[in-house]
């Protein structure tokens, strides 16, 4: 296992993961350089310590010349940006990076991308794993397959090995939709509550993309699932957070949403074990239990 330390890492998109990823890598010793549209959140980086941090938009080459190639690690974690910019954020920002990566002085030694459970179709309690039909149930789903596939078509001169990190949905510190939910006491929340939801700590995320960075050479490129190892339904996650409050269970209307196309969200336990087993990433929160208590124990 290599380290961070005096390494070269470029993040392209400091959101939630990005920022946090960076504050990571900078304490393990990294020279870390970032990308934003955002010019306050570049501030704050630039405070953070980060060598160096260019406004710009990914998909555009206006920061090809700002940025050097030849990053011993590259991570890749932009959203869609907004509902009118989801191919311009994944697929543009995605031709714009491996453009960016093949002019280098040397390959970008490691990419990883934070692509999305949401590439997977499957429903009605599947096991899905990295081996599953990845054909995307939705729009959006499909527009970020097509950005995997670009990362995976990349030439060795521009990427030498490639990580697909499919992320289950991200909670963490100051992302909390259910719990902020459970606190204003809505009666019914909409959706339904019989599916499963997998979801991934952000620190377990970051953890996830450090392993990636940090494998031993012997381990070449590949796609891992991100998720906790105990996916609960909607309504136990419901009911416990409500019981942890002490409040009455909320009720759920039973809506879809035009997200989907109308369709419900799909019920699936998405697999952690190639992660584990590959790279020998544990999460520090298992379960949405461990995760939620660490929440509500600090805020
Ligand atoms: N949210 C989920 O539950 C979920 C689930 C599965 C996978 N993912 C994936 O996980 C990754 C990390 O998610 P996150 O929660 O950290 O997202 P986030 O908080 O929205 O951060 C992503 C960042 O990307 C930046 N960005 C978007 N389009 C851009 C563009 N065209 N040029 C430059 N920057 C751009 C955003 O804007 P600025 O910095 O410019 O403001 C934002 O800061 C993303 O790749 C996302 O698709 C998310």
């Amino acid at each position: 296992m290599s380290s961070l330390s005096g390494k070269r890492l470029v993040i392209f998109g400091c959101g939630y993961v990005g920022s946090a990823l960076a504050r990571a890598a900078l304490a393990a010793g990294a020279q870390v350089e970032g990308l934003t549209r955002n010019p306050k959140k570049a501030a704050a980086l630039r405070t953070a310590g980060l060598a160096k941090v260019v406004v710009a938009d990914l998909s555009t080459v206006d920061w090809h010349g700002q940025i050097a190639g030849g990053a011993d690690f590259v991570v890749n974690c932009v959203s869609s940006g907004g509902p009118d910019t989801y191919r311009q954020s994944y697929v543009g920002g995605m031709q714009s990076v491996l453009a960016w990566a093949a002019q280098g002085p040397a390959p970008v030694s490691t990419l990883v991308y934070t692509s999305s459970t949401a590439v997977y179709a499957q429903g009605e309690g599947a096991v899905v794993d990295e081996s599953a039909p990845a054909d995307g149930a939705t729009p959006n789903g499909a527009i970020i397959r097509e950005s995997e596939i670009l990362l995976q078509q990349a030439s060795v001169a521009a990427v030498r090995r490639h990580f697909i990190l499919r992320l289950a949905g991200i909670y963490g510190p100051d992302r909390h939709h259910l719990l902020d939910q459970l606190r204003a006491g809505l009666p019914v929340l909409g959706g339904s509550g019989s599916h499963r939801l997998n979801l991934a700590h952000r620190d377990d995320i970051v953890a996830a993309i450090l392993a990636c960075l940090t494998a031993p050479a012997a381990i070449g490129s590949g796609i891992f699932n991100v998720a906790d190892s105990a996916p609960a339904s909607r309504a136990e996650v419901v009911g416990w957070l409500a019981q942890r409050l002490g409040r009455p269970a909320p009720g759920f209307d039973g809506s879809t949403t035009a997200r989907r196309g109308g369709a419900p969200m799909p019920d699936r336990i998405i697999s952690n074990a190639r992660i584990q087993r590959v790279l020998g990433w544990q999460p520090q929160y298992p379960d949405y239990r461990a995760g939620f208590e660490s929440i509500l124990g600090t805020s």
